[in-house]
């Protein structure tokens, strides 16, 4: 069991807690590109702390303070103009840097305009997302990660809201033995999930028979310098179904998911608005063929599930449009719909918005939770030592990732997967040195 002040440093993140200084190391996405635009700023709340985002005529992002540096009135009520956003109250204007460059009641002549700039924390925009630097002084580079390389075709990318602390959710991802439980699907439902109907790489079972097939499959952890990777193993009439997935620091998890690792994976990363709510950003990508956007929004977020704003209409306080009659019916499901992510979001939620960790019981299939937690702890210590944060990369030439793979494939019995995946990412380095 981990006690409550350990558990504390992970779940909390003002600017002051342990995992709040954590993960303001690290470049964080905020938003999604589609949602910003040059016509209404988006009020946006990310680790405890208000900004505001919006766009240029340009199509350049700005993500500043949310409250006005006159009389704090909040911006995301203010005007788009074409080269800044102005504040509705007395039409101060800032430009994307922040920077106060209008003060229309102000005499001119003065350079109090001047003297006036709001937080603006620096933004990339990769990959369909906008991701901020919340930290204090100068960002690391951002990182190379081969999944936030790929264009818009190859890339679908979407986000939900949860209504619970980040850490309950991110703790899902790379615990194998849920998904025999609670994604389970009316045998049509599969159609909107591809690459589930194909058989693993190397074997003649689909994945989802694979894991209803073996409930407890073998697994291991190795802790890396960016978070660690996972091994699982289940039974496969042709030796062993291997998946090979890893956890990023300080909240991203990277997994075959609905690509199934086939030619691309899929990315969860939590980002916190405050401790009792985070934005679940989901990404998929594959490298050589356009994604069915469609296709994985049905098979990820469901059909009908969100209300504007990625917020879901299930919560606790309709005990998440559980359906209980067609959970009675003969056929498998869990009355949640079809949406994998919301499946995930539903059972993170159930446990509250801060789930009581004195209550667990963590066992053998929890083994990459407790990794998960270590390896933030250990973070957490290495940033107070007054070490880089682990995974982080502060030179261009070091910035690349290749060790990080995504695998789901049948492999001999006994095979070693440390093997499989040393082979996995020797081609992965061969593959990108040819790309260039
Ligand atoms: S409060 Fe924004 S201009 Fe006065
Ligand atoms: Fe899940």
């Amino acid at each position: 069991m981990f006690a409550q002040d350990v558990m504390d440093q992970l779940i909390r993140t003002g600017p002051q807690d342990p995992c709040g200084r954590l993960m303001r190391r690290y470049w964080q996405p905020v938003a999604l590109s589609e949602e910003v635009d040059n016509k209404a700023p988006l009020p946006l709340t990310i680790l405890g702390e208000d900004y505001v985002v919006f766009r240029n005529a340009d199509g350049v992002p700005g993500l500043m303070a949310r409250l006005c540096a006159h009389r704090g009135a909040d911006l995301s009520y203010g005007v788009c103009e074409p080269e800044g956003l102005r504040c509705l109250y007395h039409g101060w204007k800032y430009d994307v840097t922040g920077q106060c460059v209008e003060q229309p009641p102000e005499p001119e002549g003065r350079g109090f305009a001047d003297r006036i700039r709001l937080h603006a924390p620096p933004v990339v925009e990769r990959a369909g997302l906008l991701f901020a630097y919340l930290g204090e002084g100068e960002p690391p580079e951002f990182p190379d990660y081969e999944f936030l390389r790929y264009g818009e075709e190859n890339t679908f990318v979407t986000k939900v809201f949860h209504e619970c602390n980040h850490l309950q959710a991110n703790e899902g991802n790379l615990d194998q033995s849920h998904l025999g439980f609670l994604h389970v699907f009316y045998p049509e439902e599969t159609h909107s999930h591809q690459e589930l109907e194909k058989s693993a790489p190397g074997g003649s079972k689909n994945a989802v028979e694979l894991i209803n097939e073996d409930k407890a499959p073998e697994m291991e952890v190795e802790y890396t310098d960016y978070g660690f990777t996972e091994f699982t193993t289940r039974k496969a009439p042709e030796g062993r179904y291997l998946k090979i997935q890893s956890f990023l620091l300080p909240n991203v998890a990277v997994f075959p998911g609905a690509v199934q690792g086939i030619g691309g994976h899929q990315v969860h990363w939590h980002v916190p608005v405050d401790d009792e709510n985070h934005w679940k950003f989901v990404l998929v990508f594959r490298r050589d063929e356009a994604v069915d956007k469609a296709r994985l929004a049905k098979a990820l977020v469901g059909v009908d599930e969100l209300l504007p704003g990625y917020r879901m209409k299930r919560t606790r306080a309709n005990h998440h449009l559980q359906n209980r009659p067609q959970m009675a019916s003969a056929l498998p499901t869990n009355g949640l719909g079809l949406g994998f992510e919301i499946h995930d979001a539903v059972i993170c939620e159930s446990g509250g918005a801060i789930q009581d960790r004195l209550q667990e019981n963590l066992g053998y299939s929890d083994r990459s939770v407790i990794a998960l937690r270590r390896s933030m702890l250990d973070a957490i210590k290495r940033i107070d030592a007054g070490e880089p944060a682990p995974g982080t990369v502060h030179r261009p030439e070091d910035n690349g990732f290749p060790e990080i793979n995504v695998i789901a494939q049948v492999i001999a019995e006994g095979e070693d997967p440390r093997r499989i995946a040393a082979e996995v990412a020797d081609r992965r380095r061969v593959e990108e040195a040819a790309r260039g």
